[in-house]
């Protein structure tokens, strides 16, 4: 499938998806939205992917955020009717149970710090610069900044940078823990790139139940997050990807995996 605003390429058993509206600092309009929809639906689909990639073009940004042109003249009764956000990043973020990363390289501002946000992980580059600065036009957050941002940094951080739309640097994203990394700009894009083909060489059935049950401190109390941790983990202990990746252990040498 080609895409208009956006470019897939498959390294081995990684995915690498670019956006790319470099002119318009990869802002995210419909078009992008129903292509990333596409593109993740694809690689969820795809068992020969393993790991995959998000990243921006130019030098620039990851997505400076939402399209706000394309926002400016659309009336409030279609952002509701449409459910305008939902139909794209909900089905993103449910249905790839398979392992991704956001591999950030500039500005991650309003929607495109929602989008980092919802990869498993982010890996920034030093030029990193997140925020949400939606209130600057009025609005709010609408693809789940409020939300996963002050769960990602705490309520103090989250409420001042929605307040003030100010924005947070690389270095000051990895010490508020907003991001798992940052590396060299330059570096970005490969270090992002093995980062993934490191996830993908592991037993695939695994990486989709260690994605699970960390997700599901989210979303839970303790006792059901331990819970669903230990039947995850008994269910995986039957799998053909447990045996042979114990007997390789045991054997001193490398797992071969079925995925199973
Ligand atoms: N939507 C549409 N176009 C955008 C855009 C956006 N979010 N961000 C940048 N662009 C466009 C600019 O309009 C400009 O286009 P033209 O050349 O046609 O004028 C081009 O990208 C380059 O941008 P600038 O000239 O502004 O570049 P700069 O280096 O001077 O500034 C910036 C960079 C600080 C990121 C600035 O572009 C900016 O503030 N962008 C908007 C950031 C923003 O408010 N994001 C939140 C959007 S709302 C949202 O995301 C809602 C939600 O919760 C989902």
């Amino acid at each position: 499938m080609s895409y208009e605003t956006i470019t897939v390429e498959q390294r081995d058993a990684v995915t690498l998806i670019t956006l790319n509206r470099p002119k318009a600092l990869n802002a995210l309009n419909s078009k992008v939205l129903e292509e990333l929809t596409d593109a993740f639906a694809a690689y969820q689909a795809d068992s020969s992917q393993l790991c995959a990639v998000l990243t921006g073009s130019g030098d620039k940004a990851f997505a400076a955020g939402a399209d706000i042109k394309e926002m400016s003249e659309k009336a409030a009764a279609d952002f509701y009717l449409e459910d305008f956000f939902s139909p794209w990043t909900s089905e993103i973020v449910k249905k790839t149970r398979k392992p991704w990363i956001a591999a950030v390289n500039g500005f991650a501002l309003g929607g495109g710090c929602e989008l980092a946000m919802m990869a498993d992980f982010i890996i920034a580059s030093e030029n990193a610069k997140f925020g949400q600065p939606e209130i600057k036009l009025g609005v709010a957050p609408g693809m789940g900044g409020s939300q996963r941002l002050t769960k990602a940094i705490g309520k103090s951080k989250a409420m001042e940078m929605c307040l003030t739309g100010r924005m947070m640097g690389a270095e000051e994203a990895e010490r508020s823990n907003l991001v798992a990394r940052v590396v060299p700009h330059d570096e970005l894009l490969d270090d992002a790139m093995n980062t993934a083909a490191q996830i993908a060489s592991m037993p695939p059935m695994a990486a989709i139940a260690n994605k699970e049950m960390v997700n599901a401190a989210f979303e839970t109390s303790l006792d059901q997050g331990l819970i669903i941790e230990r039947r995850i983990f008994q269910i995986l202990t039957a799998s053909e990807d447990k045996k042979e990746g114990m007997a390789a252990f045991v054997e001193k040498r490398e797992g071969k995996w079925k995925g199973r």
